[in-house]
């Protein structure tokens, strides 16, 4: 499958270097073999329809900051979607960085590649928080298939899950933990009784908050992950507007210290039931969902059938990686049904 890779920071890397390292056993397994034709980053395409070398890339990424400097396949300033537009690729890869307030460049991309008729694979939550039910659409009418799976829970596979093994139930509530920043900076402030921002910056310093925290810390992106599971798990219509936001800025040490003396943790959570809702809560401590540190944590409520929780690491580039090859093996089964191992 020729794949065109959108984005070469730590998750374009990692799938880039997943593809390359398991090649024979996809080809093996799933009949799939992947071939990165076209890479893009801040400074312009590399693109090879034979298919570029991913040693290469990742050396010329190294040494010169892009890999529109490869000397033979290099098109520095050439942006994405000019490539592309021209791009033979079958599938793009999107994993620009995500911007919840204007989507770019990510959901330029998504769209040029739809209304180009090639699949889409993205992690970038920024398009899908602001457009997912027009993107869903497009897919439909140009008859491709667009997928998400890195995009909630990283490698742990919180949308599959409810979206496939509970097929035979209608999801009516969810209530999870779908940030690991806030629930490791709340852990923190419960078991060691240090305030929000020296727990905050010992999240910094373990590398999970970015210099700039505020879409973990002000709730947004448990709000873009809370729109994702509204839109693909329940059938809703929704976008980040349809979302309540409150984040953890404003936690006082007393009402983690409350909600502890009473059996409770203060969690950050994201609710669906009659509304969409991001806000710090109480937890049981006996609640499956009353998980600690990096941890991500999700009740699906199904309208016939028993709560079902799922936990699992939230984040990290090889885990994201992970979900993107997870999608890719999906859209091969799904083109071509009848590879027999
Ligand atoms: N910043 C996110 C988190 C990871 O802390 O959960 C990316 O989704």
């Amino acid at each position: 499958m020729r794949i065109f890779l959108a984005g070469f920071g730590v998750v374009g890397q990692s799938f880039a270097a997943q593809v390359d390292k398991r090649t024979q056993e996809l080809v093996r397994r799933f009949g799939l073999r992947p071939r990165i034709v076209a890479v893009s980053d801040r400074g312009g395409v590399a693109a090879d329809p034979k298919g570029l070398q991913v040693k290469r890339l990742l050396e010329v990424k190294a040494a010169k900051g892009s890999v529109a400097a490869d000397r033979s396949f290099g098109k520095p300033g050439v942006s994405a979607a000019e490539a592309l537009e021209e791009s033979d690729a079958e599938v793009l890869v999107e994993v620009t960085p995500t911007d919840i307030k204007t989507g770019q460049p990510g959901l330029n991309h998504i769209m040029t590649a739809l209304k180009n008729r090639k699949h889409v694979i993205t992690a970038n939550k920024g398009p899908l928080a602001l457009a997912l039910p027009a993107l869903l659409e497009l897919a439909q009418y140009n008859h491709v298939i667009l997928r998400f799976s890195g995009t909630v829970g990283g490698g742990t596979p919180i949308l599959d899950f409810a979206k496939k093994c509970l097929l035979n139930d209608r999801i009516v509530a969810v209530r999870g933990i779908l940030n690991g920043t806030t629930n490791y900076i709340l852990s923190r402030m419960t078991w060691e009784g240090v305030d929000f921002s020296t727990a905050l910056k010992a999240a910094q310093k373990a590398g999970y908050a970015e210099a700039d925290p505020s879409m973990d810390v002000d709730g947004y992106d448990s709000a873009t992950k809370l729109v994702i599971i509204a839109n693909w798990v329940m059938d809703m219509k929704v976008t980040l507007r349809d979302v309540s936001v409150t984040g953890i800025r404003n936690i006082d040490l007393r009402e983690v210290k409350n909600a502890y003396d009473k059996g409770q943790e203060m969690k950050l959570i994201a609710s669906i039931d009659s509304k969409l809702t991001v806000e710090p809560k109480p937890v049981a401590r006996t609640d499956p969902l009353c998980v600690s540190g990096v941890l991500n944590a999700v009740t699906f409520k199904p309208q016939h059938g028993a709560e079902q929780t799922l936990v699992g690491p939230g984040a990290g580039g090889i885990e994201t990686a992970n979900a993107i090859l997870r999608d890719l093996i999906e859209i091969k089964q799904a083109l071509y049904p009848t590879f027999e191992v």
